[in-house]
């Protein structure tokens, strides 16, 4: 068992969680984020002719999370069913409870602690047939909401909620089959016809964290190198520019190969946590090099220009770009549940002696989505980091808190 905050130098820590889900158009589900460093002056104007990159001390991170997050409660919460709005997708509200609840764990407040509490009341059997918690039509729903009760555990130290996820990583440990494709989990749970990177990504951070945090475990740690040993072999990364496409197809002989289905963000993105959860368990700097490539390849310009704006140099969604453009309420927070992921990351490399290798992406990010993507005066964000902003949603907002969160 390995101590899991990592408290880098300055005012950066390592941030955490992940939750997010994939979009075969069957599917849909999506997780929280982190936030930044108090210093400078309070939030508030940004002068435009910044954009995108300026000095760290003009963003106050932390109260530009804070802001994120109190926007994101006074739009799109519903007090009377303990959940933001819309419900659906439901794991939307699974990575948006996960931010807020890495932004406590990161600053030491606790302002939204009855809240998170109520959340997580009403929403454990809401979906559930036989009273089991965070169940409902696909195993990545329960990872997103598992994944959050790893960060509650580790925010209160209160055994409730590592017995939750306890609960749950057995519950979606038993979707794993080893054929077709020689192993992991099925995301669809009726018609389990579909593995995906999504399900598996957030079964290996699960069974991670959960080694990571029990102590003399061995079961959940050899799960987690189990499956990412399988995972990193099953074709779904493309071996050329190492990113991570949606899943994998099956034929009648069992074997399986890359579906060639979208490189969402979010994919990119809950591997690197996975990865550091899997670091600390082991100290094996062989997943940090797995991890590293994965998000060298999201952050390089030149190679895979789809995922970083040469032009911007924000992070972007490729279905998602300008205003609306057919990006769904899942796609939409893909990007929060990357960046703080990537926040993760960063921390366990700073772990390992390797600096910051992420923070100044994190924070270029978050300063040009805090100038050019938020609604004058709402703190309401738009999806595109690089701007305009023109309305938000819970999924833009949940982003936007994410990316602020990774930058505390
Ligand atoms: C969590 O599970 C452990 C092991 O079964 C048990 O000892 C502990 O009391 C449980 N925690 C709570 C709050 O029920
Ligand atoms: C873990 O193993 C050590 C060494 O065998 C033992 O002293 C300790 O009691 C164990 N802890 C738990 C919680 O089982
Ligand atoms: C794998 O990457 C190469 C190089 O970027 C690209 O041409 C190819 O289409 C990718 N394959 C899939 C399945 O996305
Ligand atoms: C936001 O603006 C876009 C572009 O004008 C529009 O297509 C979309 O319906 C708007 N969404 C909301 C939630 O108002």
């Amino acid at each position: 068992m390995k101590p899991f905050l990592s408290l880098a130098g300055f005012c950066y820590l390592s941030a955490t969680q992940g939750l997010a889900y994939s979009v075969d158009a069957r599917y849909h589900n999506a997780g929280p984020v982190p936030d930044a460093c108090s210093d400078g002056p309070a939030a508030g104007q940004f002068p435009s002719e910044i954009t995108p990159l300026r000095p760290r001390q003009d963003l106050d991170i932390r109260a530009a999370a804070k802001a994120a997050i109190d926007a994101l409660n006074n739009k799109f919460y519903s007090p009377a069913q303990a959940i933001w709005s819309p419900g659906d997708p439901w794991w939307l509200s699974g990575v948006a409870l996960t931010s807020v609840i890495d932004y406590m764990r990161k600053t030491g407040s606790r302002d939204y602690m009855d809240q998170i509490e109520s959340i997580i009341q009403v929403q454990r059997t809401q979906w559930s047939q036989d009273g089991a918690d965070f169940r409902a039509e696909s195993t990545d729903d329960t990872g997103w909401w598992a994944l959050a009760m790893i960060r509650m555990y580790d925010l209160t130290g209160d055994s409730t909620y590592l017995n939750i996820s306890i609960e749950d990583e057995a519950y979606m440990y038993k979707y794993w089959t080893s054929s077709p494709c020689g192993g992991g989990i099925y995301v669809d749970i009726k018609a389990k016809t579909y593995k995906n990177a999504i399900a598996n990504e957030l079964y290996i951070k699960l069974a991670a964290s959960l080694h990571n945090r029990i102590a003399n475990d061995t079961r959940y740690l050899s799960r987690a190198e189990t499956a990412w040993s399988w995972f990193q072999n099953s074709g779904m990364i493309n071996q050329s520019d190492n990113l991570i496409n949606d899943g994998l197809a099956s034929s009648s002989s069992g074997a399986c190969s890359n579906n060639k289905l979208p490189v969402w963000t979010y994919n990119q993105g809950v591997i690197l946590g996975a990865l550091a959860e899997l670091f600390r368990a082991t100290n094996s700097e062989t997943y940090l090099t797995s991890a590293r490539s994965i998000a060298d390849a999201v952050l390089s310009t030149t190679t895979t220009p789809q995922l970083t704006n040469p032009n911007t140099g924000t992070l972007t969604e490729a279905s998602c770009k300008q205003p609306d453009e057919g990006c769904n309420h899942d796609q939409q927070v893909f990007k929060g549940v990357f960046a703080y992921s990537l926040a993760e990351l960063d921390g366990a490399v700073s772990d390992h002696g390797g600096g910051h290798p992420y923070v100044s992406y994190i924070r270029q990010n978050a300063q040009s989505a805090y100038a050019n993507a938020r609604g004058e005066g709402t703190d309401l964000y738009d999806v595109s980091w690089a701007g305009p902003f023109l309305n938000s949603t819970v999924g833009k907002q949940a982003s936007a808190v994410g990316l602020l969160i990774a930058g505390i």
